[in-house]
C-alpha cells in the first residue's frame, strides 16, 4: 500500500516528501479554504515539489462544468488528477476526462455501487471515505474490503484510495484490507512514526552512551 498525504499544506507536503514515503497528494475544496491561498497558485506550488499523483476536487456540478474546470485543472501540471464527486454528472465528466487522458479520483463513495461505477467510467482512483462512514456507526473498513474483492474477481484496474483516514488502526486495516493507497492527514503520519518504546529506547542509549563518554 503506497502513502499519499491528504492536505494542501505546502509546509506538511515538502515534510513528508523529504521522508521518502509519498507516492501523491489529495486535497478538497475544504482543505484548500482553511489554507486561506488561491487554489490553482497552491496546486502549481505542490506539483512543483511532487511529481506524482496530485488530486485537485472540481466545484462544478454539472458535467459540462466539471469537464472544462477539469481540464484547466489537468493543463496546471501533467500530474494532476482530477477530483470529481460521485454523481450522474460526476460519472459522466469521468468518461469524458478519461477519454482525454486525464486522470479522475471519484470522491465522496460510501458503498461498492458507487466504486463499481466509477471504476467503469474510467476513474483511475475511487475514494471510499472510512472515517465518515464510521461517524455514522457503519464500517467503513468492510467497504474496502468489498470493493478491493470485486476489483479483483472482475479484473479492474482503478486503484481504491482509503480515505478520510482518522487514526492508525485505519492505515493498517486499510493495507490489510486490499486498499492500493491511504491517504492520510499529516497529523496522522506523525503519529504513524511515533512508538513510546522507540522514544524510551533512543533515551536509555542515549542516557548509557553518555555515562561512559
Ligand atoms: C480525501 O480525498 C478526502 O477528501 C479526505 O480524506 C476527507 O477526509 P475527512 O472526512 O476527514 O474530511
Amino acid at each position: 500500500m503506497k502513502f499519499f498525504i491528504d492536505t494542501a499544506n505546502i509546509e506538511e507536503i515538502k515534510t513528508a516528501n523529504e521522508l521518502g514515503i509519498l507516492s501523491g497528494v489529495t486535497t478538497n475544496p475544504s482543505l484548500v479554504a482553511k489554507e486561506g491561498v488561491s487554489f490553482h497558485d497552491r496546486l502549481r506550488e505542490i506539483t512543483d515539489v511532487v511529481s506524482e499523483s496530485v488530486s485537485a476536487e472540481v466545484i462544478a456540478e454539472d458535467a459540462e462544468g466539471m469537464i472544462s474546470e477539469g481540464k484547466e485543472l489537468a493543463a496546471i501540471a501533467p500530474n494532476i488528477t482530477v477530483k470529481v464527486p460521485m454523481t450522474l454528472e460526476g460519472l459522466k465528466a469521468v468518461k469524458a476526462l478519461s477519454d482525454l487522458n486525464i486522470k479522475t479520483n471519484v470522491t465522496l463513495i460510501f458503498n461498492a455501487n458507487q466504486a463499481l461505477l466509477a471504476a467503469r467510467a474510467g476513474a483511475s482512483y475511487v475514494s471510499p471515505f472510512l472515517g465518515r462512514l464510521d461517524d455514522i456507526g457503519q464500517d467503513g473498513m468492510t467497504l474496502v474490503s468489498t470493493i478491493s474483492e470485486i476489483f479483483e474477481k472482475h479484473d479492474i484496474h482503478s486503484e481504491i484510495i482509503a480515505a478520510s483516514i482518522r487514526h492508525p488502526l485505519h492505515v493498517i486495516d486499510a493495507a490489510l484490507n486490499g486498499a492500493h493507497i491511504a491517504t492520510i492527514p499529516f497529523k496522522v503520519l506523525e503519529q504513524l512514526v511515533k512508538h513510546p518504546l522507540t522514544d524510551q529506547g533512543i533515551e536509555k542509549f542515549l542516557a548509557d552512551w553518555n555515562k561512559q563518554n
